[in-house]
């Protein structure tokens, strides 16, 4: 293993000399740089790009969680171990915000020291290696099919399905698109009861024909009252095996041309059937809450997502969104160092309406969250039409559903 190459930031002398002098015991650490205060250390490791930053808290000039957010940005091969007298949660929280891997609290022992720095490292080193550059990252638009629409998010319970459910429902019934919504949630979709429809075939029945044809997919598809097309998900969690990449990547080319958008729910974890669907998507839609553990995943999410050269089709979407939590949209976008693109409030009714089977867009049209997906849908169609909206109402006849005399 090569060395891992560490800066320590500390405006305390001493403790720098006897950081150094733990890590000198073991050859794998090599300390690169040492810095007295915050914007030395910015310097230093935009200078050295070290795998490892040790930042204390308290430092003159810029402080370490200052500087931790701007090199969060600047710095993004380089993990940051904050380091803090203060153990309390609110300081870890502070960190974690920051853009901290880890957080350690002074004094520590040695081995607390080394086992994190390895952790942090061996884990980031991972993260790295199983993502190889994607082969054709689907930036450019071909406006001549579908746009597709991947929603993740790194948490189950998020909101993925709300947002992409009634997301659809708006732009296929306010919107007369042409709107498909897949489920990608393999083992626990749940797109045809949010709608209340019961699937009779799913997903997995597509994934036992080969070569999958315009007729196969129809023949799968449920119908919502608002227009909007359901291709549902597995009935049971052991068939999501059956369905691979190269079905999700199938399914997406055979579908691309006879819709206007094509809505993806997906599951909350980076596995191939995600990977493959973020690929090929035109935009992917993250979605956030202001709990810590979402803003840690969505920010370890993002990582992943720029590694794959995805960034210019992400769009965040900051859900459950309430002002008495005391996280303000200005520090989740400086946390992830991204813009927030919609925010759609907290709206107590929505699980209880979610239990009618009626997506919410419809039960309570003025609610706060329906306002949001509705500019979402008038934003989507604004950023399309210039092209493909009014060549789709005219070949809308001529999609699947007249190739099939299916009507429409
Ligand atoms: N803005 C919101 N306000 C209140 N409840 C919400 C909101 N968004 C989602 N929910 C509720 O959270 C639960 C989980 O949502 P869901 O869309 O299934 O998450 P995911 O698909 O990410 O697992 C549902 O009961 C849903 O009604
Ligand atoms: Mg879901």
């Amino acid at each position: 293993m090569p060395s891992i190459r560490i800066i320590i930031a500390d405006d305390i002398k001493n403790t720098r000399e006897s950081i150094r002098r733990i890590l000198s015991l073991d050859s794998d650490f090599q300390v690169v740089g040492e810095a007295g205060c915050g914007s030395e250390a910015i310097r230093l490791t935009e200078l050295l790009n070290p795998d490892i930053v040790l930042m204390d808290i308290s430092m003159p000039d810029i402080d370490g969680l200052k500087a931790t957010e701007l090199l969060s940005f600047r710095a993004q091969n380089t993990s940051i171990i904050i380091m803090s007298v203060e153990d309390s949660s609110e300081h870890m929280t502070k960190a974690m915000l920051a853009g901290a891997k880890a957080f350690i609290v002074k004094p520590f022992t040695g081995s607390e020291l080394t086992s994190t720095i390895l952790n942090i490292y061996h884990k980031e080193t991972r993260k790295k290696e199983i993502i190889s550059p994607p082969s054709n990252p689907a930036t450019e638009e071909d406006q001549s099919s579908a746009k597709v629409i991947s929603v993740f998010g790194a948490k189950g319970g998020i909101g993925k399905t709300t947002i992409a459910v009634n997301l659809a429902v708006e732009l296929a019934k306010t919107k007369s698109a042409e709107v498909l919504l897949l489920d990608f949630d393999l083992q626990f979709g749940d797109i045809a009861s949010f709608l209340n429809l019961v699937p009779k075939r799913t997903i997995t029945d597509l994934a036992q024909v080969n070569p999958i044809k315009d007729e196969d997919i129809r023949f799968n598809i449920l119908n919502h009252s608002s227009g909007a097309e359901i291709l549902a998900a597995s009935t049971r969690p052991e068939y999501a095996e059956m369905v691979t990449p190269e079905h999700v990547e199938q399914i997406l080319t055979v579908v691309k041309p006879h819709y206007n958008f094509i809505i993806c729910d997906n599951s909350s974890r980076f596995d191939d059937i995600s990977l493959s669907n973020l690929d090929i998507a035109n935009e992917i839609w993250i979605v956030t809450g202001i709990d810590i553990p979402a803003i840690k995943n969505t920010k370890l999410s993002l990582e992943v997502l720029h590694s794959l050269n995805y960034t210019p089709k992400i769009k965040l979407i900051l859900n459950r969104f309430e002002k008495r939590m005391g996280i303000g949209i200005r520090d989740i976008e400086s946390s992830l160092g991204m813009k927030v693109n919609y925010v759609i409030p907290e709206e107590e009714q929505l699980t209880v309406i979610l239990n009618k089977g009626v997506p919410f867009i419809e039960a309570i049209p003025r609610s706060g969250p329906a306002q949001e997906i509705k500019k979402m849908a008038s934003d989507l169609i604004e950023s399309t039409i210039t092209h493909s909206l009014p060549d789709r109402k005219e070949t809308k006849s001529s999609g699947l559903q007249k190739i099939l005399g299916l009507g429409g």
